[in-house]
């Protein structure tokens, strides 16, 4: 089929090339010019794994392209993704402006009907309003839009194996030809009809993804719904580490014989510094939000926002129990990115520590593996390194806040005569605690004793 994308920026850009990958021809814009350029010259402006290899494949067979101009993306597809952006707001609402300017130009540029698919994660309801937007701005005032949305599930760093094998593929509809086109588009990925890049061709069975046809307002629901639900559970697992600090027992230990059970499922149940990104704590903030406006009172979801942001107080207080007195003192912060293999540092429970770091007069030297770059900018007082055992040199505490596994198996044995003095925060609990004391380590990490 011929798809065009809007969008060019996490989610756009796996989506066109993945779709891309998978046989369709797809142009993509957006209204970074500079981006649209880079992309011509085939040099890919962000990092995911496997994106450059299926960019570069598509780009030789000749089906995929990129252009600044949107109305002739528009004019090129007959079904359009909007993969546009969907900030917050001061007030935590998204702001959907760019979706309505997306409309917009669909409504002016297109010369033919179109099925217009949102994919950017927007507030329920969002897909009435793009329909009643797309006829307002159609000459005459009738559309020849069709509207569904289709939620990602893309998590950062491997968006490029969760799109080729999604757990499900929803799509809300409001009649059965938007869902039949919507399964043509992805029938390649629902019959394993690609080279899968993950699994170079032997993708195991149990990647079977589920095809779900519901409204629209259901499809938009579900997306909030889930992100919501994850990070609900990771404010759970926060308090329940709380507990098990004051009460003598091991969060890790709790956490594992709860996951056991196939109801709760062992995954999203990580205690730590909680959860930061561009996905949770933003959708966490709209669905509040959404609720609101229909005068439902989403409390639960108030005390997962108000857990997260404990989380930094809470770390902090460790550390200043355990430093006495942290002005002056040498800090190494070890992760910066909001999670292991991404080097997105938006909303990172990282920043949030070395900003309160510095405002206390920390002298903080920070390392992560990919993130140092876009911290530079923010943070111009740190002191960078790329080797996470020269970050160590001579502190006076070792702070852990992102989980990479480069961290997970640093030896310690040799960090510890580097340091000035041998103290770890760990706000990630990644290593043992006993094993840390045995290497004469003062250890401190969420919910164990
Ligand atoms: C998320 C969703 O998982 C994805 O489906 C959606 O489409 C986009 O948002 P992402 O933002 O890439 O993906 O991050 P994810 O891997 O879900 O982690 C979110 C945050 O939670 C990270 O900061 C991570 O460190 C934290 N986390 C995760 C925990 O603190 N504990 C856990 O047990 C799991």
């Amino acid at each position: 089929m011929r798809l065009s994308v809007i969008g060019c920026g996490y989610v756009g850009l796996v989506t066109g090339a993945c779709l891309a990958a998978a046989g369709h021809e797809v142009t993509c814009t957006d209204i970074d010019t500079e981006r649209i350029r880079r992309l011509q010259a085939g040099e890919v402006p962000i990092y995911e794994e496997h994106l450059e290899e299926i960019l570069k494949s598509a780009r030789e067979a000749g089906r995929i392209s990129y252009t600044a101009d949107a109305g002739e993306a528009i004019r090129a597809g007959d079904a359009i993704f909007i993969c546009v952006g969907t900030p917050p707001k001061e007030s935590g609402e998204a702001d959907l402006s760019a979706i309505d300017q997306v409309a917009r130009q669909i409504a002016e540029q297109a010369r033919s009907p179109k099925l217009v698919i949102e994919k950017s994660t927007v507030p329920a309801r969002t897909g009435l309003e793009l329909q009643r937007a797309l006829a307002a701005y159609s000459s005459g005032g009738k559309s020849t839009f069709r509207v569904a949305s289709n939620p990602e599930f893309l998590r950062e760093g491997t968006a490029v194996g969760d799109f080729f094998h999604p757990d499900r593929i929803v799509v809300g509809v409001e009649d059965e030809s938007a869902a039949a086109d919507l399964r043509e588009i992805y029938r390649p990925i629902l019959e394993r009809k690609f080279h899968c890049p993950v699994h170079k061709g032997t993708c195991p069975t149990s990647h079977d993804a589920a095809f779900l046809v519901t409204t629209i307002n259901s499809a938009e629901l579900i997306k909030h719904a889930s992100n919501s639900f994850l990070a609900l559970k990771i404010s759970y697992a926060n308090v329940i580490a709380d507990l098990c600090e004051r009460i003598g027992a091991d969060v890790k230990e709790v956490t594992h014989a709860m996951g056991l059970d196939p109801r709760i499922g062992g995954q999203f149940l990580s205690a730590g510094l909680g959860f930061g990104g561009f996905c949770f704590p933003k959708d966490v903030q709209a669905f509040i939000h959404l609720a609101a406006s229909v005068g439902v009172d989403f409390d639960l979801l108030k005390a997962t926002e108000r857990v997260n942001k404990q989380r930094i107080d809470r770390f902090l207080e460790k550390v200043r129990k355990a430093l006495w007195v942290v002005r002056g003192k040498h800090v190494a912060v070890l992760g910066l990115a909001f999670k292991a293999n991404t080097d997105d540092i938006r909303f990172a429970p990282a920043l949030e520590v070395v900003k309160r770091l510095l405002e206390e007069g920390a002298i903080v030297h920070a390392t992560d593996p990919e993130a140092i770059s876009k911290a530079k900018t923010l943070f111009p007082r740190v002191t960078y390194h790329e080797d996470p055992y020269e970050a160590l040199r001579g502190a006076d505490a070792a702070l852990v806040c992102t989980e990479w596994e480069i961290f997970r198996n640093l030896d310690w044995k040799r960090a510890k005569p580097l340091m000035a003095r041998g103290l770890v925060v760990d706000g990630r609990n990644l290593y043992s605690p006993k094993h840390m004391r045995e290497l004469g380590f003062e250890y401190y990490s969420f919910g164990r004793a």
